[in-house]
C-alpha cells in the first residue's frame, strides 16, 4: 500500500481523535496545542466497518434478546475491581485500563489475571512492553503464580489473533495497546491509525469469541503516542488508574461502563508486594489527621456509590505579593476563586491580601459540589486561627448568594461519618427535616454560609 495521489491525508488529534482537513496548531476538539498529526485517509475509512460478528447482526425482536449478562459475568475476586466493573467481567466485553506510565497499570493487570487464573480459568497475558523474564520477576513479587496463567511477548496483531484462536483463553489481556502493530497500516505503532485499528480488531475478536479482553492504554500529553481517549468510544468500559506519584494511594475510576454504573472508584495502595486493596478508605485518609488544628475540615464525599471521608486543609496567610497566591491541590482552581469571592462578599472576611493554599489530603481529587462548604469553613478557620472540632464533618454546596444548597445522598454521608466515630455534622437545611437518620450524630442544619461559620464557632 503506497500513498499515491488518490490517498488523501487528514489530520487527527492524537489525544481526542478529532479530525481536520487541514493542519491546525490547536485541536478544535480538546483545545490542546500541537496534537494534530497527519494520517493517510485509507487507513481511517476502515474504522467504519462492522465490529460485530455476522451472527449477531441478524435482526430479532427486542423481547427475544437474552439478558443473561449478569449470570455469565466472570468475577475477578478482588472486591475493589469487581465493584468498579459493575460486578465482574462481561463475556465479550472490551475493558480499557488507562493511566500515566509508571502509575501501576501492569502491576494491577497482573494481579487481576493472577486472581482470575487461580479459579482454574485459562488466562492469556500478551505483553508488547516487557520480556517474559520481567513479567515472571514481577509476578514473583506479587505472590504465588497460578498454573493457568499463560504469557506471550508479541506486538504483531495478526499473530496475537492466531494465538488467541489456538489457545482460546477465558480472558485476554493486552499490555499495552500503543505497542500493538497491524502490518497493513503504514504508520508507526502508537499512532492514531494503528491504535484504532488494533482496538477494532481486538474488539472483533472479543465479540466473536466472547472473550473478555482487557487493554492497557498509556495516557500521555507529550510524545507521538495516541491517547486512550481516541478509543473511548470503541470499548465497553473505560477505567482510569490515577494517583499522585508521591503518594502510595491509587484510585481506579470508571469513566464509561456499558455494563454497570460509572463514577465508581476502587482504592488501592502501592506496596512492596504490589497493589493492596483498601476496603476502608475513610480510615486511611483520616488516619494521619493531627489534633484539632485551624484550617482542617472533614467532608464526607461521594465517590461513585461509596461515601469517603476526606480532610480538606486550608492555609490562609498574609501575602507579600501584589497578586496573592491561590494554589489548590485536589480542587479545581476556578471553583476556589469562586468560593473566595462568595466568602468575601457574604461573610465579610478580607481575603484579597492573603495567600490561600488548599489541599485535599491523600492525593484525592474532589469534583463534588458537596465539598464547597467545607472549603469555605477551612479557609475561615485558618484565617481566624480557630480550629474546628475534631469530631465535626461538614458538607453542602454553596450558591453565589451565600446560600447552602442541598446535596444528594445525605444519609449515606451521615452514616459514614457516624461509622468513623464523628459526633456532629453541619449539613444543608433544605431537605434535612425529611432525613431518616437516627444515630448518635448531632445534626446542625444551616441555610447560609454565615450560619455555618456561626455553628463552627459554637462547636469549636
Ligand atoms: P507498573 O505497573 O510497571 O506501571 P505501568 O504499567 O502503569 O507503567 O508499575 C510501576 C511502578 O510500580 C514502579 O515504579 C514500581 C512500583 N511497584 C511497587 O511499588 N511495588 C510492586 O510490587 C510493583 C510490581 C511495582
Ligand atoms: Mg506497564
Amino acid at each position: 500500500m503506497s500513498r499515491d495521489k488518490d490517498t488523501k491525508t487528514v489530520y487527527v488529534c492524537r489525544l481526542c481523535g478529532q479530525t481536520s482537513a487541514k493542519w491546525l496548531g490547536r485541536c478544535p476538539g480538546c483545545g490542546e496545542w500541537h496534537t494534530l498529526v497527519d494520517e493517510p485517509v485509507d487507513t481511517l475509512v476502515r474504522k467504519g466497518r462492522s465490529l460485530l460478528s455476522a451472527s449477531q447482526s441478524a435482526p430479532l425482536p427486542l423481547l427475544e434478546v437474552s439478558t443473561d449478562v449478569d449470570e455469565a459475568r466472570i468475577f475477578i475476586g478482588m472486591n475493589e475491581m469487581d465493584r468498579v466493573l459493575g460486578g465482574g467481567l462481561v463475556p465479550g466485553s472490551l475493558v480499557l485500563l488507562a493511566g500515566e506510565p509508571g502509575i501501576g497499570k501492569s502491576t494491577l493487570l497482573l494481579q487481576i489475571l493472577c486472581h482470575l487464573a487461580s479459579n482454574q480459568k485459562k488466562i492469556l497475558y500478551v505483553s508488547g512492553e516487557e520480556s517474559l523474564a520481567q513479567i515472571r520477576m514481577r509476578s514473583e513479587r506479587l505472590g504465588k503464580i497460578p498454573e493457568s496463567l499463560w504469557v506471550a511477548c508479541e506486538s504483531e496483531l495478526d499473530r496475537i489473533i492466531e494465538i488467541v484462536k489456538e489457545q482460546s483463553p477465558s480472558v485476554l489481556a493486552v499490555d499495552s495497546i500503543q505497542t500493538m502493530f497491524c502490518g497493513e497500516i503504514l504508520s508507526a505503532p502508537g499512532s492514531v491509525a494503528q491504535v484504532r485499528e488494533a482496538t477494532a480488531r481486538l474488539m472483533q475478536l472479543a465479540k466473536s469469541k466472547g472473550i473478555p479482553t482487557i487493554l492497557v492504554g498509556h495516557v500521555t500529553k507529550e510524545g507521538a503516542i495516541a491517547g486512550p481517549r481516541v478509543l473511548e468510544h470503541l470499548v465497553d468500559t473505560v477505567l482510569y488508574f490515577e494517583g499522585d506519584r508521591s503518594h502510595t494511594f491509587r484510585l481506579l475510576r470508571t469513566v464509561k461502563n456499558r455494563y454497570g454504573p460509572t463514577h465508581e472508584i476502587g482504592v488501592f495502595e502501592m506496596t512492596e508486594a504490589g497493589l493492596k486493596q483498601v476496603p476502608n478508605p475513610s480510615e486511611v485518609f483520616l488516619g494521619q489527621r493531627p489534633k484539632a488544628v485551624p484550617g482542617s475540615v472533614i467532608v464526607p464525599c461521594m465517590e461513585g456509590t461509596r461515601p469517603i471521608l476526606v480532610e480538606i486543609q486550608a492555609l490562609v496567610s498574609p501575602s507579600h505579593l501584589a497578586m496573592p497566591r491561590r494554589t489548590s491541590t485536589g480542587i479545581d482552581s476556578s471553583r476556589l476563586a469562586l468560593l473566595i469571592a462568595v466568602a468575601e462578599r457574604h461573610l465579610g472576611v478580607a481575603l484579597f491580601d492573603r495567600d490561600i493554599f488548599i489541599n485535599v489530603v491523600g492525593g484525592l481529587k474532589i469534583s463534588e459540589p458537596a465539598s464547597e462548604l467545607a472549603v469555605i469553613m477551612a479557609m475561615v478557620s485558618s484565617l481566624r486561627d480557630v480550629p474546628l472540632n475534631m469530631d465535626t464533618a461538614v458538607f453542602g454546596e454553596v450558591g453565589l448568594t451565600g446560600e447552602v444548597r442541598a446535596v444528594g445522598r445525605t444519609e449515606l454521608r451521615l452514616n459514614e461519618a457516624a461509622r468513623l466515630g464523628l459526633k456532629r455534622c453541619i449539613i444543608p437545611q433544605a431537605g434535612s427535616h425529611r432525613l431518616k437518620f437516627s444515630d448518635s450524630l448531632e445534626i446542625l442544619p444551616v441555610k447560609r454560609i454565615d450560619e455555618a461559620v456561626a455553628a463552627m464557632s459554637k462547636v469549636s
